[in-house]
């Protein structure tokens, strides 16, 4: 299975993307956890990427797209993966469908996540990563906005766009979330017999 998460900052992707690899079995590809991990380590790309980060603003397209690429050939993602925060432009959206018609392996679901700007203020106020202030989380709402939201439309057309409902406790929206992959598998059994 190969799912993508979409959702504005503190939306819960990192969470139920935790659980979510548990329960099938996937690798799970955070771009933003991969590039803070070469901030970290202080790497010529971490220290060009930090910029942005810290910021609020989104890293180069051709700089995600190298750490992705590079990622998605290693062996553990050849039983499945989910994308948390990749894709987030269109041109990104555009290089992982080449990237996906290379290997003849369609993505199966996109699901986002939708929370109302109040209650991700309040979620991420409450957890003090460095990106977490004021000013730095209403820069990467505004990236969202501009940059992300329009994918919404794009795998909508393709039919592979599912919402769900992001406020709850972490049990029920991971509750939805599974409810929606399981029925896609519903279908695909449907289709095969
Ligand atoms: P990234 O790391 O992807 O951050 P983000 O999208 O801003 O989202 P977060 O990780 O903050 O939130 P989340 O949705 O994972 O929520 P979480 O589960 O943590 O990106 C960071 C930066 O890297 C970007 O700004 C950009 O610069 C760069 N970047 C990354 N990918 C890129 C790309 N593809 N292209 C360009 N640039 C890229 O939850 C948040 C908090 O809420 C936690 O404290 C959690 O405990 C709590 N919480 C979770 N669920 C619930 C709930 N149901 N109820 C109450 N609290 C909850
Ligand atoms: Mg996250």
């Amino acid at each position: 299975m190969r799912i993508v998460f979409i959702g504005p900052p503190g939306a819960g992707k990192g969470t139920q993307a935790a659980m979510l690899i548990q329960r099938y079995g996937l690798a799970h590809l955070s771009t933003g956890d991969m590039l803070r991990a070469a901030r970290d380590a202080q790497t010529e790309i971490g220290k060009l990427a930090d910029k942005y980060m810290s910021t609020g603003q989104l890293v180069p397209d051709d700089i995600i797209l190298a750490i992705v690429k590079e990622r998605l050939a290693a062996d553990d993602c050849r039983a499945g993966y989910l994308l948390d925060g990749f894709p987030r432009t269109l041109a990104q959206a555009e290089a992982l469908d080449r990237m996906l018609a290379e290997t003849g392996e369609p993505l199966d679901v996109v699901l986002e996540l939708r929370v109302p700007d109040e209650e991700l203020f309040r979620r991420l106020s409450g957890r003090g990563r460095s990106d977490d202030k004021p000013e730095v989380i209403r820069q990467r709402l505004v990236a969202y906005r501009q940059q992300t939201e329009p994918l919404l439309d794009y795998y909508q057309r393709r039919g592979l766009l599912k919402t769900i409902d992001g406020v709850g406790t972490v049990e029920e929206i991971f509750q939805r979330i599974q409810e929606a992959v399981d029925r896609l598998g519903d279908r695909t059994g449907e289709r095969r017999k």
